[in-house]
């Protein structure tokens, strides 16, 4: 009895000096990130994921961390109509590197604490409303390459310690109320009238205005005032300056306005085109065995010209063969052209059903999404209509073309994550029923002459292979992109969309098919090799020697998005939603590249 009570207290006290500290566990970081949240008006919920319960911050939206410490790295909250002011607690983020915080409703100050985050790199605190000057230590944080405060209420003169920052290499003070001479101190000398547009009250030589001489009289040159169209010349009297500043105000409240309208007028089409989801248009026609089905009025040809057309295709048209049948390219007699792909086979089960569906299928549209436009039987074959997209596959792009001339750079691999993301957020989240896709890899994604990825092949897989057939039929080129617990179970979801959109940005980083020979080899497939790599931080090994535009922040970004979207837990994947926003909030805010600084020996 003794000993019993012995060990219970025992392990009691061993439970107790185990457990407690695992207990309250938030990192300081994430401790300062949530005094930042309390000083925000968050009025969308948008953070609602900063919660104190977590252990770490860095799967906060907008949050990344360093690797290795987890120490806070970036705060990318832009577009995220977040009223507020900023709090002097970023101070304590002391290994922030980037804080973009663009496109919001901030108001207050820049706190001076800002000039304690000495690795900072990247300041982008456009199109707010903050007032009061700039912090006149900026000038210490001597990593900073890009400084964006254009568009706010900021005033005062411009401290010439900006001048001492010899990384900046973008400067925007644009559109505030900023007054005096600008210093023309080191590397302040050399932004131009472009980085300083609408400061009413500037003068210099970066602006072409001269400053009034030492003896007070204004030193007019016959184009001083060439740079403000606005400024009426020589009779600048104070009230004609009072009465500018009101009118650029009122310019201002017009333009917010004009915003805020289209951005109601976006939100309605896109609630229209939901809409007009549920109300999908055809036309069929059908005669005999043959039977045409047109989508939303999409193919405005006589169904007579159509069917002939596609009767009359042959090996000559063809352009490709998917996972599902031949494609041919069909040209009208108005020059019109079609992607027309040839069904090889299908499941069993009746017509109507398979028409049904894809009448869902048809009636998607998307700026993203492959356009299907109408369906045709003929008697020995099913023939699906497409839009066609001009310059083919990525998976052509990526790894058939060797010449420069097609080669994708970084900024164009963006693009194409973006669009794509796009493209599979709406399957998953704005269509009802959703749509999951089965099929996502770069032989799927095509693009347009201005390299603008449209999703192909959406909901054929479902439509086309027998549920318990599918994982042993798919081609093998899918294979390096089912997601672990797919490739089992033979069930698609969401999250295993997900899963192989990573590894599509996996492919876009580093140019190489997930299954290439180059890892197959050492039993690894990208994921893993990835991970490899990363664990021996080589970073620059990973990334596709053609990227010759590639900055280190945002290749970091993609693989720890490209990351998270492979996770073998599918449940830790975040939703195509959540991979769209993180996208955004990368591609949105862009960083030119110290990349060829730190690592010269690239390329
Ligand atoms: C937060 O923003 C909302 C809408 O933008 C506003 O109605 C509310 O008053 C704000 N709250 C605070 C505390 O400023
Ligand atoms: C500045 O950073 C130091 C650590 O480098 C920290 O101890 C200090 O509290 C920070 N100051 C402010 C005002 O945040
Ligand atoms: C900035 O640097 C100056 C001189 O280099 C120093 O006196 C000042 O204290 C620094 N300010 C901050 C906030 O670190
Ligand atoms: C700075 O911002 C203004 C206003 O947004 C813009 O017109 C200008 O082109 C920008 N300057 C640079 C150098 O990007
Ligand atoms: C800016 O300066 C350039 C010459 O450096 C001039 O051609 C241009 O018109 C100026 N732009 C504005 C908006 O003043």
């Amino acid at each position: 009895m003794e000993m019993c009570m012995l060990v219970w207290v025992f392990s009691g006290i061993l439970a107790a000096t185990l457990l407690s500290p695992c207990s309250v566990a938030l990192t300081l970081d994430g401790i300062t990130l949530l005094e930042i949240k309390s000083t925000l008006n968050d009025s969308r919920n948008l953070l609602s994921n900063w919660i104190d319960s977590d252990e770490s911050p860095c799967k906060w939206t907008g949050i990344s961390c360093h690797n290795y410490d987890q120490r806070v790295r970036s705060i990318n909250l832009p577009y995220m109509q977040l009223g507020g002011v900023i709090s002097p607690s970023i101070g304590k983020l002391n290994r922030l590197q980037r804080l973009a915080l663009h496109q919001n409703s901030l108001h207050g100050i820049i706190p001076n604490e800002i000039t304690n985050c000495t690795e900072l790199r990247a300041l982008y605190l456009r199109a707010n409303y903050l007032q009061g000057g700039i912090p006149s230590d900026l000038g210490n944080l001597s990593f900073l390459t890009i400084l964006d405060l254009s568009s706010n209420l900021l005033k005062g003169a411009i401290p010439s310690s900006i001048g001492r920052l010899k990384r900046l290499q973008f400067l925007n003070l644009s559109t505030n109320f900023f007054s005096g001479e600008i210093p023309d101190i080191g590397v302040l000398s050399t932004f131009g009238n472009n980085s300083f547009i609408g400061n009413l009250d500037l003068c210099g030589q970066q602006v072409h205005k001269p400053c009034r001489t030492s003896l007070g009289f204004p030193a007019v040159l016959p184009h001083a005032e060439s740079d403000e169209a606005a400024v009426p010349s020589k009779r600048s009297s104070h009230y004609i300056k009072g009465v500018l500043i009101g009118a650029m105000a009122t310019m201002g409240l017009a333009l917010v306005m004009l915003l805020t309208f289209l951005w109601v007028c976006f939100l309605s089409k896109k609630e229209r085109a939901a809409k007009k989801y549920t109300e999908v248009k055809k036309q069929v026609v059908q005669e005999a065995s043959t039977k045409l089905i047109t989508f939303h009025g999409d193919l405005p040809y006589p169904s007579c010209e159509i069917i002939e057309k596609l009767e009359s295709l042959d090996a000559e048209d063809v352009v490709g063969s998917g996972g599902f049948g031949t494609v041919y390219r069909m040209v009208m007699n108005d020059c019109g052209t079609f992607a027309v792909k040839r069904i090889d086979r299908s499941r069993e089960g009746s017509d109507q059903v398979f028409e049904r569906e894809l009448e869902i299928l048809g009636s998607i549209k998307h700026i993203n999404l492959v356009n299907l436009r109408g369906y045709c039987r003929l008697p020995i074959t099913k023939l699906l209509i497409y839009d066609y997209v001009a310059l083919g596959s990525l998976d052509d792009f990526l790894h058939e073309h060797e010449q420069e001339e097609r080669s994708l750079n970084w900024s164009a691999r963006l693009r194409i994550a973006l669009g794509s993301a796009r493209g599979l957020a709406y399957l998953h989240h704005d269509c009802c029923p959703r749509i999951v896709h089965r099929d996502i890899k770069s032989s799927n994604i095509l693009l347009d002459e201005n390299l603008e990825p449209h999703v192909s092949d959406f909901g054929l897989a479902k439509l086309l292979v027998d549920e318990d057939a599918h994982v042993t039929t798919v081609v093998a080129g899918t294979f390096g992109y089912l997601a672990p617990e797919y490739l089992q179970s033979g069930r698609a979801t969401e999250k295993s969309d997900v899963y192989s959109f990573g590894v599509l940005l996996l492919e876009l980083v580093t140019g190489k098919r997930p299954t290439d020979p180059s890892f197959v080899k050492r039993g690894l497939n990208v994921v893993g090799w990835m991970n490899t790599l990363l664990r021996e931080n080589r970073l620059v090994d990973v990334v596709d020697k053609r990227c010759t535009d590639a900055d280190v922040e945002t290749v970091e970004a993609i693989l720890d998005i490209a990351g998270r979207c492979t996770d073998a837990n599918p449940d830790d994947r975040p939703s195509m939603n959540q991979v769209l926003q993180l996208l955004e909030q990368e591609v949105m805010s862009p960083c030119p590249s110290d990349f060829y600084e730190s690592h010269s020996d690239y390329c």
